[in-house]
């Protein structure tokens, strides 16, 4: 396996619809699947897509950890997960502002509007079908990512910009004193 270098904003790559992945199974998907759970967990991130590693393709990786302490039952923690040619349906028209970054968008994050319920499907490598509606931080994830696959970057459905900047800045402008972290 091998670290991934990750396209930056500004890069062409992340602005360009991705083609679908004709053979799931094949090698070198196999192999870009490995590397890019490899190059998220090494950032670290939560969710990578294809287009970030210079790839434009229809896939990504992600990986909902379990200890935010979510209650809700469908915010479900899962480990290492690859969603190949995914299909999203958003489950409301309703938004919530999420807190976001981007591995492609370092130091920077931003309150995005998002759906607050998904339902989303793929196939991993061996074909495998994942299925499932989720909520809260796991549908963020999903939304973000999958956007990556529409050549769409989470600045670019930013409403209000007060809310968005460096992370550093934002966590200290958390803090009551004012001195941060948050
Ligand atoms: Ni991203």
């Amino acid at each position: 396996m091998a670290l991934l270098k990750i396209a930056r904003m500004g890069n062409p790559v992340l602005f360009q619809r991705c083609e679908p992945v004709p053979d799931p199974g094949a090698p070198e998907i196999r192999r870009l699947v490995a590397d890019m759970t490899e190059t998220m967990e090494d950032a670290p991130g939560v969710g990578l897509a294809a287009p970030q590693v210079h790839v434009p393709l229809r896939l990504f990786v992600f990986r909902i950890p379990g200890e935010r302490g979510s209650d809700d039952p469908e915010d479900l923690p899962v480990g290492n997960s690859v969603l190949i040619n995914p299909e999203v349906t958003l489950l409301s028209d309703d938004r919530v502002l999420r807190w976001e970054g981007c591995l492609s968008i370092p130091g920077l994050r931003a309150a995005v509007p998002r759906a607050p319920r998904v339902r989303y499907r793929g196939v991993d490598c061996d074909g495998r079908v994942t299925e499932r509606t989720v909520s809260g931080f796991h549908a963020g994830v999903i939304q973000h990512e999958h956007d990556h696959l529409d050549g769409i970057l989470y600045t670019m459905r930013l409403t209000d910009f007060r809310l968005f900047g460096f992370a550093e800045d934002l966590a200290r402008a958390a803090r009551p004193d004012g001195k941060g972290p948050g």
